[in-house]
């Protein structure tokens, strides 16, 4: 992630933007004094104005699932590692890890279906690898439903209509629920497509496509997978819990366990946790990623109201993250440069409170996940208002419209912006 600053890079008073390699680093007591214990450095301590975490958000923490005592993988003879450790061993080790063996995956998400589907690749039918679901998901095969592309069902302004905004104006938000039929329309066109190959394996999520593209908790297949559950290369195993034994895996409904030689929990990772970890004041731990009824509360997705010193960059959710971190960055950059200052922290808060119901009212359990996939056009207008930036960049009414958004629309956008101070 890199990010230009030119005018707090020639501000004397301070190293004021860090971009941190290969050291561990802990905001402590007050956040601008960090701590870094470099690999093969001494231990030595920066000061700051402002820091910038850029630690990413799906790595690091593993999220792995807990088990009453004798029910965890204690008990198993078998392997148990994390996706992230399947990554870290590079495509043939892993491939020799897997080859031959019983694989049990669990999740059903991206990860878990990326190493689903190279287990089936290696071992075929010979070795079935054996999915452990909990919640069935819209596994897509390619962004066409009955030929029509679903961007233009969920990615344009348009679309954006169809839903309500975090500061949306009275017009909006009439306009939003008179819409709000026709967005069921676009699901369920959409839906009677995409679930025919579902149906057959009974995998049609308990909810919308919408709501899962408002999460972020879509996938698009791996090459092949629903033929791969056809030929029984992948197995399914619908399970709200599961738990070890000797042999392999324990799953809901079935006397016997899933004999596995290997598993692997594709089950994702816990990002606020990294960025709650930086801090080794209580109360910074304490608030830095709210609560379990919270979203972790970031000023546009990027910077704590109360801690305003420091931003980050790469939490929330969206089609692409890359695409997201980018425009974000630009942000923050126009910021640190003194483009724009940021609201109160009154202000702030407003806004954060505004977006979360958002993702409480759309996203469902999974408003955590903190996506803005849906609304990410509403949210690039914001940051290219803040940065005195059009935030209009089609060409026409409709294209404006009608038109996806996409990262080549904000391409060279600090080029030719003005400035707020200027
Ligand atoms: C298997 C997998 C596939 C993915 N594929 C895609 C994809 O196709 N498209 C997409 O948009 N996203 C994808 N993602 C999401 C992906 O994580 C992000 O889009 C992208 O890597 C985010 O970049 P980042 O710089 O924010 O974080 P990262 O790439 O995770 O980089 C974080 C960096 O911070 C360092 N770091 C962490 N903690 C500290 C610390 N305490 N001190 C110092 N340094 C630290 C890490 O070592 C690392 O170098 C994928 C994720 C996974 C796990
Ligand atoms: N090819 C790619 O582009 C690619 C590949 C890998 C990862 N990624 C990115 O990396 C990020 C993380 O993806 P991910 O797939 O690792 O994680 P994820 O999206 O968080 O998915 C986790 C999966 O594990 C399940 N799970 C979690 N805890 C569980 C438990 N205790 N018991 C059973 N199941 C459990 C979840 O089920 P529930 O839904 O029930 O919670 C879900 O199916 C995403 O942003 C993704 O886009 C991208």
């Amino acid at each position: 992630m890199h990010l230009i600053c030119p005018r707090y890079k020639s501000r004397r008073s301070a190293l004021s933007l860090l971009i941190f390699r290969y050291s561990n680093i802990h905001a402590c007591a007050m956040w601008y004094t960090i701590h870094d214990s470099a690999i093969g450095l001494r231990n030595r301590t920066h000061k700051a104005d402002f820091v910038v975490l850029c630690m990413g958000r799906f790595s690091g923490i593993p999220n792995i699932p807990t088990f009453p005592a004798g029910k965890g993988p204690e008990v198993f003879d078998g392997q148990v590692i994390h996706s992230m450790d399947y990554a870290k061993m590079g495509a043939s080790k892993a491939k020799e890890m897997i080859r031959g063996k019983r694989v049990t995956v669990v999740g059903y998400l991206k990860s878990a279906l990326d190493i689903a589907a190279e287990c089936a690749e290696v071992n075929g039918t010979a070795h079935p690898c054996t999915m452990v679901v909990r919640t069935k998901h819209w596994i897509l095969p390619d962004y066409f439903a009955w030929g029509f592309h679903i961007s233009k069902l969920y990615l344009n302004r348009f679309s954006e209509l169809l839903i309500h905004k975090p500061g949306e104006g009275l017009l909006l938000s009439i306009l939003a629920t008179l819409l709000t039929p026709l967005r069921s329309v676009f699901s369920k066109f959409a839906e009677s497509y995409y679930s025919i190959p579902m149906k057959k394996h009974d995998m049609v999520p308990d909810h919308s496509l919408f709501e899962a593209l408002a999460a972020a908790t879509i996938a698009i297949t791996p090459k092949d997978h629903y033929k791969r559950l056809d030929e029984g290369s992948i197995v399914l195993k619908k399970s709200k819990t599961f738990s070890f034994c000797k042999e392999g895996v324990v799953v809901e409904g079935e006397t016997s366990p899933v004999k596995s030689d290997v598993v692997i929990f594709g089950t994702g990772f816990k990002g606020d946790d990294k960025i709650k970890n930086m801090f080794t004041s209580e109360y910074f731990r304490n608030i830095a990623v709210g609560s379990e009824s919270t979203t972790v509360p970031l000023y546009r997705e990027c910077i704590h109201p109360k801690i305003p010193q420091l931003a980050v960059i790469g939490y929330s959710e969206s089609i692409a993250n890359m695409y997201t971190s980018d425009i974000r960055a630009k942000w923050l950059a126009r910021f640190l440069d003194g483009g724009f200052r940021l609201p109160n922290v009154a202000a702030m808060q407003k806004d954060v409170l505004e977006w979360e119901k958002y993702m409480k009212r759309y996203s469902g359990r999974y408003f955590r996940r903190s996506s803005i996939l849906i609304l990410h056009t509403w949210y690039n207008d914001q940051l290219c208002r803040d940065m005195g930036c059009n935030p209009r960049r089609k060409k026409g009414f409709f294209s404006e419209l009608f038109e996806v958004y996409g990262p080549g629309d904000y391409a060279n956008l600090l080029s030719n912006s003005k400035s707020k101070e200027q």
